[in-house]
């Protein structure tokens, strides 16, 4: 029978037990709900805790299951032996059947049995047992039904209890190991031996009791059964393979590992092996909990993620990576395991972006806290007060600080890192500025948007709102706060418009908004610094957005959509919006059009869209469904989402548009509008840059500031003189320009007359530096032009750097000045053209080789 991979051993197991009745549910999510819900998903039995506790009827009496799992947490967390033994997993699927008050220990070993041997492959003869300490029952069953040599079962003690949590559902356990031989460790059987050489693969539980927070137990109100077994270490067994890590499962993860670190796995150096490892791992089990929703955060699940990402950002900073790796790592295991789980591929990009971003996080800080890490290192121990510089400054987690100090032998002071922590929470208690809530990260805002509903926006119509404080988390970055009201004036950023700044005021304090976000749909966060007193959570406040501003956001948002319209009136209705930037300083536009829009059309777009301004037509917003809005002809931009009830905002009666935007209420009120810039972005991408209101203004202000001294400079009396006035002076230019040359020409003629009387049977060679090229060229002429010279060629450097080179020949001369002026020329680098017949200049790069190209020309005229 041939090896199962991953693909065929979830189908065969699945298969197994639907066809002996079960019924086939997919796996649960990594994050559940019930109460005594473990931190993530730690076995395929957490779905199904209220069937087991009888809190709920099953709704089936069998059921199968191949469940995600990590176990990183809580009583079952794996960290420690991750990528050091052959058969841990942070992240692994796990094989399950249950009954449900249904068939009890017989059957279930029964099903095991023919399962592992006959189904599976595994040989009988290696399979060893162990049972509870107390379990007559269970051994029997193996020894007398299965036919179990004796000397392959034994009896243990808590290892042979499993137990969900500290509270929850448990029984005894019995355990199937698989015997992997003398290489892996001593005989005696799982009793005695390691874990290495007997592999427990399944574990059946017999799940008779719930365990109550005190330890102490009660009857379950069914005898239940519940079996796990890893599916990554079924195939380390079946496809003979040393460790799990080596598995189709997993492999093909390592392999990523190993491209993006360019280091082989199993090149003969364990700790790069391990390091491969663990970030092969690792990219699992990140891209599956930010697939459940997880993001990463400072406490709880969250926390756990950003410890799962940059322990392998870190792993790989060891193995001497310096880019990032996040998005790699996702969409590696995206492409492996999306077949099997479907959603990664429809989550991929959203995966990928929250692990970057993390990872980007960490990094601005990974080099210098892994620089005062080692330092510490060498010094033998980790004290409490750099493991805490290390977590808050450079925001490597206490538990990964913790296993580089264990991997090099160096003790860390957990003790003086509590103490710190305790410390630096004390004070942002004492502070007064925040509230806790359960959860952060994006799991928080949900908490609140649930406790608390979404944010009422007042702001369409006010500028100032009494509301009161629902929460104040600390930001992310230091010293900064996010305030959550139950109705505010702020603006969340969005739809290409800014977020409000302005002030929240209470009794006791204020806070200045620094800008406006939304934490989640319809949470308005104001991100603020604490600028007097203190504000708290339930406190009433005033919340004020900055008025002068917000206008001039909102001419620049009712301007984006006039220009919007006149765009597509002049250019065509191909136009269409493809972003914006509405900000209180300019607007930025950006459109799909094939070529650069000309100055006229941009005067004719800006001409029309003011044309509207001075009609002062008013702005209406109202919602409306979304059909009605697409059937009056509102524009919608590309991209964008809407769900059934949308706003349209019209800007005068020519332009209809969804737009969730704070807009003016008359288009008087925008000003004048000035586009100052249009640019190509891409293939058939425009951006226009646009003023309105006082950025207008101070555009013509500043404008005519440049005039004024433009004027000054002119001597011009007044602006409309200096047209006149510039006229003149370039004529005047012009007119001195003429001098100079007539000039240059007499002193040229007189250094001719000079060099001519130099010549030797009327050729002339001479080096002259300083001139231009057209100096020289003129020198050239003016010593031909004197009587009885045939030749002339002249060359030297102007600036030290170039080469400039000349020729004149006299028309009668049978020679021509092109011919050389390229033969100069070539020997300096350069070339020119070498069919100029009486007058010829070239140019030249090496300096070097002035004086041996024109020996080669004296050679040439026979000189
Ligand atoms: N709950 C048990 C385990 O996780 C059996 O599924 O091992």
């Amino acid at each position: 029978m041939p090896a199962l991979d991953a693909n065929s051993l979830r189908r065969a197991y699945t298969d197994f037990f639907v066809d002996r009745g079960h019924t086939h549910v997919p796996s649960s999510p990594l994050v559940l709900t019930h109460p005594t819900a473990p931190m993530f998903v730690n076995a395929g039995m957490n779905q199904f805790v209220e069937y087991l506790n009888g809190e709920l009827p099953p709704p089936y009496k069998r059921a199968t299951t191949v469940q995600k799992c990590v176990r990183l947490s809580g009583k079952h967390n794996d960290i420690a032996e991750l990528g050091k033994t052959r058969r841990h997993l942070s992240f692994f699927e796990m094989l399950g059947n249950w009954s449900f008050g249904d068939y009890y220990k017989e059957e279930a070993i029964e099903m095991a049995w023919e399962l592992c041997t006959e189904v599976a492959g595994f040989d009988g003869d290696r399979l060893w047992v162990t049972v509870h300490e107390t379990d007559d029952e269970a051994e029997e069953i193996w020894r007398d039904k299965i036919g179990v040599p004796a000397g392959r079962i034994q009896r243990l003690g808590k290892e042979n209890f499993w137990e969900m949590g500290d509270t929850g559902p448990c029984g005894p356990s019995s355990e199937i190991h698989f015997d992997a031989g003398p290489e892996w460790g001593e005989p005696g059987g799982p009793a005695a031996g390691s874990g290495d050489r007997y592999v427990e693969f399944w574990n059946l539980v017999f799940m008779d009791r719930y365990r109550n927070p005190d330890g102490s137990f009660l009857p379950l109100p069914s005898k239940n059964v519940d079996t796990g077994g890893g599916l990554e270490r079924w195939l380390m067994l079946l496809e003979g393979v040393p460790t799990v890590y080596d598995t189709d499962a997993v492999r093909p993860l390592v392999a990523t590992a190993e491209r993006i670190s360019s280091k082989r796995y199993r090149a003969g150096d364990e700790r790069v092996d391990t390091a491969l490892r663990v970030i092969g791992d690792h990219a699992r089990t990140m891209t599956f909990i930010v697939n459940d929703g997880i993001a990463p955060s400072n406490e709880g699940r969250g926390y756990v993620l950003r410890g799962v990402i940059r322990r392998a950002v870190r792993l790989a900073y060891q193995l001497g990576v310096e880019r990032p790796i996040g998005s790699e790592l996702v969409m590696a295991t995206v492409e492996h395991m999306g077949e099997a789980y479907p959603e990664l591929k429809t989550n991929a990009d959203v995966i990928a972006d929250v692990v970057d971003r993390e990872e980007a996080r960490f990094r601005t800080t990974l080099r210098t806290g892994s620089q005062l890490l080692e330092e510490e290192l060498e010094k033998g121990r980790v004290s409490g007060a750099t493991a805490f510089a290390l977590h808050d400054t450079f925001g490597f987690p206490v538990e990964i600080t913790e296993e580089i100090a264990e991997e090099r032998g160096a003790p860390l002071d957990r003790a003086g890192f509590d103490k710190l922590m305790a410390e630096q929470k004390q004070r942002s208690r004492d502070a007064g500025k925040t509230v806790a809530i359960a959860a952060s990260g994006i799991e928080g805002y949900r908490q609140l948007v649930d406790e608390f509903g979404t944010t009422e926006f007042t702001g369409y119509t006010e500028y100032e709102s009494a509301a009161k404080v629902v929460a104040i988390l600390p930001g992310e970055d230091e010293g900064k706060v996010e305030v959550f009201l139950d109705r505010t004036p702020f603006y969340a950023e969005g739809g290409g418009q800014v977020g409000d700044t302005g002030t929240i005021t209470s009794s006791t304090g204020t806070l200045r908004v620094l800008d406006t976000t939304a934490a989640v749909p319809g949470l308005h966060r104001h991100l603020a610094v604490v600028e007097e007193g203190s504000v708290a959570a339930g406190q009433e406040v005033t919340a004020s957005i900055d008025a002068h501003r917000r206008d001039a956001i909102r001419r620049n948002h009712t301007g984006t959509h006039l220009l919007h319209w006149a765009l597509r009136e002049v250019l065509g209705p191909h136009v269409k919006q493809q972003g914006s930037l509405v900000g209180p300083d300019y607007l930025r536009f950006d459109f799909s059009h094939h070529s650069a829009v000309t100055p006229e059309q941009l005067a004719e777009v800006e001409r029309l869209a003011n044309e509207r301004i001075l009609d002062n037509e008013p702005v209406r917003a109202y919602e409306t469904a979304m059909a009605q809005a697409k059937e009056a002809g509102a524009i919608m931009f590309f991209g964008d989402k809407y769900g059934e009830v949308v706003r349209v905002v019209e800007a005068g009666h020519k332009s209809m548009e969804l737009c969730g935007g704070t807009h003016v209420n008359a288009l008087g009120m925008i000003g004048p509008i000035k586009v100052t810039q249009e640019t190509s972005i891409g293939a058939n991408l425009r951006r226009i840059f646009a003023l309105t209101g006082e950025g207008t203004l101070d555009w013509i202000a500043e404008r005519e500031s440049l005039l004024t001294t433009t004027a000054a400079l002119a001597k011009a009396a007044k602006p409309e003189e200096v047209p006149g006035a510039v006229e003149r002076l370039l004529q005047r230019q012009k007119g001195l320009e003429d001098e100079v040359k007539s000039l240059r020409a007499q002193l040229a003629s007189g250094e001719g007359k000079e060099l001519a009387a130099s010549a030797v049977d009327g050729v002339v060679v001479a080096r002259r530096d300083g001139l231009a090229g057209e100096q020289l060229k003129d020198l050239a002429v003016s010593v031909r032009n004197e009587p009885g010279i045939r030749a002339v060629m002249l060359a030297g450097t102007p600036d030290g750097e170039r080469v400039a080179l000349a020729a004149a020949v006299a028309k009668d001369s049978g020679l021509v000045a092109g011919e050389l002026v390229v033969e100069a020329a070539k020997i300096t680098g350069g070339g020119g053209n070498a069919k100029a017949p009486d007058v010829a200049v070239a140019g030249g790069k090496d300096v070097s080789k002035i004086d041996d190209a024109l020996a080669a020309v004296r050679a040439t005229l026979g000189r």
